[in-house]
């Protein structure tokens, strides 16, 4: 385990894995992590998953989502309005829990990508398809994948600060 500071300074987008499982376990508990993700309404939060293991499902949705080509899992996060309370909300809390899942994929030694679904329509309109998604009140949000990061790859620090981009009191 890594410490807080580390896991955040680190984390990178990996897009290319080995050919090796990710544990159950750790798939559980990057799960865990996003639901522990801040939400627009505690106990109203529209996040679902979905975890994809299956090798002709994945290489479907490597024909809409390229990158997920060598994931050995992914997981599509599925924004269920109708669990959610402030209806509008599902992009901001779907994104908390992204965030948190890729955390706690770094934090487990693994590397993760957010693959981009929402808000373009035509790529929803495939990930629905795919998955027998209503689109409507079933919204694919985006595809995390996850693995082993590949040969040459890894999470590192890569400074992104940028003092220009912060104002103090006034705009
Ligand atoms: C909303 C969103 C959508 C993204 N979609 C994709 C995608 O479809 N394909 C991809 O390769 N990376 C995607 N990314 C990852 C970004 O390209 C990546 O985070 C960015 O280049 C910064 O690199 P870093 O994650 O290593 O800091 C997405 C990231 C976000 C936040």
């Amino acid at each position: 385990m890594a410490d807080f500071e580390t896991i955040i300074n680190t984390r990178r987008s990996i897009r290319q894995y080995q050919d090796k499982e990710v544990e159950d376990e750790k798939i559980l508990k990057i799960l865990k992590a996003g639901m522990q993700a801040p939400g627009s309404r505690l106990g109203a939060e529209p996040w679902e998953f979905v975890v994809i293991k299956d090798k002709d499902t994945l290489a479907k949705l490597a024909e809409i989502k390229p990158r997920v080509k060598t994931a050995p899992v992914a997981i599509l996060l599925v924004a269920n309005i109708e669990r959610a309370f402030y209806k509008l909300h599902w992009q901001q809390d779907m994104s908390a829990a992204a965030e948190n899942m890729l955390l706690e994929a770094v934090n487990l030694g693994l590397g993760g990508l957010w693959n981009g679904v929402a808000p373009t329509e035509e790529t929803m309109d495939k990930v629905a398809e795919l998955f027998g998604l209503d689109n409507e009140n079933q919204k694919p949000f985006c595809i995390i994948t996850l693995g082993y990061p590949a040969d040459g790859l890894k999470n590192k620090f890569m400074d992104k600060f940028d003092e220009e981009r912060i104002h103090y009191e006034k705009y």
